[in-house]
């Protein structure tokens, strides 16, 4: 690995001294991430993003880190910010810059203005390329940094708020390059949002307060990829789980799934624990917060701070206090105390380490080829939000079924045939 001297890296992180630490967690990660792996070994025979510049707006993980190890050893030139203020591992932005050469602009903890001066650092990059989790970077070029527009090949987003965000983008006629939904892949949504938010959500509501979850009455808000994850996940612990949803449908899946399904205003008197993921704001608000037990504990995995009405809940409370990292006591006027678990940030980021490295091996397959896939077409591709292309899709799950050593079976032509006709019945 080539070991530049950090000062000729630009960089703001905490502090280098932790890239000891860092790099051992990044090769840690490594191990587990066999899919990208291949494309990393790919990229460096076949060279496919030699010379593109690459501005990455993640959060900052091992996982990232072997990600952005795969885009430099495909030639590309690439920076990394952070795309939360509390989802940096200090150790991870460390030993990127340290060790790997990669200019990282982040900074656990940091404040929403340094933040956006760490995005504004990634787009002075001039990426030819913008990645994305949450739309921070495409917005910010969008709007302060229209200079760079022209530049840009396109992008790629990662999470179901950012493809909200440009959808909205592209359907108000602003958006000005093609980006891919990675987030929209089959070999992301099913399992990162799924199983990676399920397990790293209770994760980091377990490390940041050591709850036990058999018997917790635990209301997860959102029956969507990640609510599910959580759910199943709570439920296999032996919580008492209740949904609630908006969508009807969703709503009869969660029924059907075995569930309590209710409304919010119900389900506030009788939860334990409230959990939303669902990339909406407000959804936990005042009306809920009055008929909350003492004791309840909030937290949010949804992208953004804005799934629970932090605002309302400091405007009730008479006090605030943390009683533990990541616990902050609400201590409302009538007596009653409400827990709010990392500041109403995705906690499986804050608390603990996000998704497992094995289910990131996937997203950030589909990440890598998603970039490649642009370089390719460059030029040629519509402005608007693009899926993933099926045959990377099936790829990647072809490639992680592989590293598994599972085989499965392949369609005979006579099947082929049949599932192509309507000519046969019974
Ligand atoms: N924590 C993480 O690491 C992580 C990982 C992936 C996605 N996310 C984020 O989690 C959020 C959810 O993602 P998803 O993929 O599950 O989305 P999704 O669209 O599959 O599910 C969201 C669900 O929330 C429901 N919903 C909307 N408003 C609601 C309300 N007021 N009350 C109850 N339910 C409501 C919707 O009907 C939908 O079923 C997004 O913000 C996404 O970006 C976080």
């Amino acid at each position: 690995m080539p070991s530049n001297p950090p000062s000729s890296i630009p960089c703001d992180v905490k502090d280098l001294s932790l890239a000891d630490v860092g790099k051992r967690r990044v090769e840690w990660a490594f191990q587990s991430m066999p899919v990208l792996q291949t494309i990393r070994k790919q990229f460096i025979k076949t060279q496919p993003l030699a010379g593109v510049r690459i501005s990455a707006c993640l959060h900052v993980t091992t996982e990232t880190a072997n990600l952005m190890m795969a885009l430099r050893d495909g030639g590309a030139s690439a920076v990394l910010c952070a795309s939360n203020p509390l989802s940096t591992q200090d150790d991870v932005a460390a030993t990127l810059v340290r060790d790997y050469g990669i200019p990282v602009f982040a900074i656990k903890g940091e404040s929403n203005e340094v933040y956006y001066k760490h995005i504004a650092a990634a787009a002075d990059h001039r990426p030819q390329i913008t990645m994305d989790d949450g739309c921070d970077l495409v917005t910010t070029l969008h709007t302060s940094r229209q200079d760079l527009l022209e530049g840009v090949l396109g992008g790629t987003e990662e999470t179901t708020t950012g493809v909200i965000r440009l959808r909205a983008m592209a359907r108000d006629g602003v958006l000005r390059y093609p980006v891919i939904a990675v987030n929209d892949a089959l070999t992301k949504h099913l399992f990162d949002n799924r199983y990676g938010t399920g397990q790293s959500t209770v994760d980091g509501i377990i490390r940041a307060t050591n709850v036990l979850m058999a018997g917790l009455t635990v209301v997860v808000a959102g029956y969507g990829w990640c609510g599910r994850g959580v759910a199943m996940r709570a439920r296999g612990m032996g919580a008492n789980v209740i949904i609630t949803e908006v969508d009807p449908t969703k709503a009869l899946e969660a029924v059907m799934d075995g569930y309590r399904v209710m409304s919010m205003l119900e389900a506030a008197e009788i939860g334990d624990l409230f959990v939303t993921l669902t990339g909406n704001k407000s959804v936990i608000a005042k009306d809920h917060f009055e008929r909350m037990k003492s004791g309840a504990i909030l937290a949010n995995s949804g992208h953004f701070n804005v799934e629970v009405d932090l605002e309302a809940l400091g405007r009730m409370a008479s006090s605030r206090r943390p009683v533990r990292e990541f616990v902050e006591e609400f201590a409302l006027r009538d007596g009653r105390r409400l827990y709010v678990l990392g500041e109403g940030r995705l906690i499986n980021l804050a608390a603990a380490e996000g998704h497992p490295a094995s289910v990131m091996d996937m997203s950030f397959a589909n990440q890598s080829l998603a970039v490649e896939y642009l370089v390719k077409q460059q030029g040629s591709l519509k402005t608007t939000v693009f899926a993933v292309p099926e045959e990377i899709d099936k790829r990647v799950a072809r490639m992680k079924l592989d590293s598994m050593g599972v085989k499965i079976d392949r369609l005979t032509a006579e099947q082929e045939q049949y599932l192509g006709s309507w000519s046969e019945g019974t």
